[in-house]
């Protein structure tokens, strides 16, 4: 001793294979205590396998863990917790049924027993609550709370159990701006009080505004670890990427064909039965994408949930090119070329357990050239993966492994390159490049104007107003469940829209 003074986390030459990839290839990684420190890489880098074998989810082939200077073996979550180590996961692992002070005390030993202290529990959770600004409802059910709601009690579950580590995956991908402005204010308090965090992330400018030092992983291998204010945005695009990365879309101008959505006076209720569509109406026109502003919450996912047959509507019409569609089942819809790209791509997006080949074809292979009579053409249907793997990039060790194997922006690509390999005329994008990292993101936005080119009508919802404002040629604010104005994205004014996302109506020109 003490060469490891000062960090709370050594990971040494760590390997994790899975069959066909090598996840984590040799990796070391020192972590400070009391720092902030980001893991940035691309989609399949290995940050999420890297941070479960710290979170003793799975076993290293090779490699060593160093705890406050001292070697553990971490063989369960259980033991991770003992050393005092807690995780947000990617996609988040609460019971819905059960209430918020249910979930955060589940599996405790102090939630089991008839003579359970609800009244302590209770005022230890408000406590911590308070203290690093995680408001939330304990009694409310947890399917009753929006996403970052969920991440709150997520985050309260951890430190409920006293935890010096905290691992995020990825914990901005479901907020809105303002959650995530929130978000970084409590992990500097925590930072603050003595813990030590790592946060997963692909996106530079988090990394910027939140990390002391960042950690780069490029397939599998530790490629850099840097000082925060000793970097910037283009070094790291560089490192995670390889090769210097331009940003730069091609947008042609706008050829407006002719009106393929219609949407009159439109309402519908949420899951809850509150309306959440209030009077929406709108026109969609073929080579064009409108852009859905918005709060999350404001009625854009039963918008598109709507419009996709997912979801009855409780007043209005909807016209697909003159035919009216409204509340016609999914499948229906469907049939007519309506693409979906759903914002819950594990529970809507695809079938996990099975295969690339058998998600890409999931609402096709009743028809040639999949399938001839009752047999299935495993030729084409193996062709029909290998293009749609090179044509979006899908990085996969083969063919057949389960989707839900893949890393998260690799199953977002499946869930692209199925959607839109059919020449849809209407695409219902919802937020189409969560999760991705800066190539994919660049890539699906320039597969969104080729479609565009194509002349495919496009509906963008997104919370990310750089993305609408990049992609949209006009653009609409929904609010509360009504449509606050729609505007011509050329020369739109931020503020303007921030001001209509807040409920104000649109002063200008209606187009
Ligand atoms: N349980 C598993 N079985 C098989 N392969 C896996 C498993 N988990 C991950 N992989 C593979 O390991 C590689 C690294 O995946 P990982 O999830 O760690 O990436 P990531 O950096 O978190 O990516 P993303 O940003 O897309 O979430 C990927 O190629 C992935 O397909
Ligand atoms: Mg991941």
């Amino acid at each position: 001793m003490d060469n490891s003074k000062g960090y709370a986390i050594e990971l040494h030459g760590i390997v994790k294979r899975f069959p066909g990839v090598v996840a984590n290839d040799g990796i070391d990684l020192k972590v400070r205590r009391g720092e902030i420190h980001c893991l940035l890489g691309e989609n399949g880098a290995g940050k999420t396998t890297l941070m479960r074998v710290l979170y003793g989810l799975y076993r290293p082939e090779e490699g060593e863990i160093i705890l406050n200077g001292q070697s553990v073996h971490m063989t369960s979550p259980r033991a991770a917790l003992n050393h005092h180590i807690g995780m947000v996961h990617q996609h988040f692992r609460l019971v819905p049924t059960l209430s918020v002070e249910e979930n955060i005390i589940l599996g405790l030993d102090e939630g089991t027993g008839p003579l359970m202290n609800f009244r302590k529990t209770r005022e230890k959770i408000s406590a911590i609550a308070d203290e690093y600004g995680l408001p939330v409802d304990l009694q409310a059910k947890i399917w009753q709370l929006a996403v970052g709601q969920q991440q709150r009690v997520e985050i309260l579950k951890a430190l409920y159990r006293e935890v010096d580590i905290l691992i995020m995956d990825e914990p901005t991908s479901v907020l809105t701006p303002q959650e995530v402005d929130q978000l970084f204010t409590t992990l500097r308090t925590l930072v603050d009080d003595g813990l030590t965090i790592i946060f997963i992330t692909h996106k530079l400018d988090e990394v910027m505004k939140v990390s002391d030092r960042v950690t780069v992983l490029r397939q599998g291998k530790h490629v850099a670890t840097l000082s925060t204010a000793e970097t910037d945005k283009p070094t790291l695009a560089k490192l995670m990427v390889g090769r210097e990365v331009v940003f730069r879309l091609k947008k042609s101008p706008i050829k407006r064909r002719e009106k393929f959505l219609e949407v009159n006076d439109l309402y519908a209720l949420n899951d809850r039965g509150l309306l959440a569509l209030r009077g929406v109406s709108f026109e969609l026109f073929g080579g064009e994408i409108l852009g859905v502003a918005g709060v999350s919450g404001n009625g854009q996912h039963e918008l598109a949930e709507v419009l996709t047959g997912l979801r009855k509507s409780a007043k209005g019409r909807v016209f697909l090119r003159k035919k009216e569609i409204t509340n016609c089942s999914t499948r229906e819809i469907n049939d007519l070329k309506v693409a979906h790209i759903p914002a819950e791509r594990i529970r809507m997006g695809i079938v996990p357990s099975l295969s690339i080949c058998e998600n890409l074809i999931l609402k096709k292979y009743r028809h040639s050239p999949f399938s001839h009579g009752e047999f299935l053409d495993n030729k084409e249907i193996e062709e029909n993966t290998r293009r749609a793997i090179l044509d979006y990039k899908i990085v996969a060790p083969s063919y057949e492994i389960p989707v839900k194997l893949l890393s998260g922006g690799n199953i977002q690509k499946v869930v692209l390159a199925r959607e839109l390999s059919e020449d849809p005329i209407l695409i219902i994008a919802v937020h189409p490049t969560y999760g991705l990292d800066i190539g994919a993101t660049e890539q699906v936005r320039q597969i969104l104007l080729a479609q565009r080119e194509r002349g495919a009508a496009t509906l963008l919802i997104s919370e990310d107003l750089e993305e609408i404002m990049t992609l949209s040629d006009r653009i609409m604010v929904l609010f509360n469940g009504e449509v606050m104005g729609i505007l011509d994205a050329e020369g739109a004014n931020i503020e303007e829209i921030g001001l209509m996302m807040a409920g104000t109506r649109y002063r200008g020109e209606e187009l």
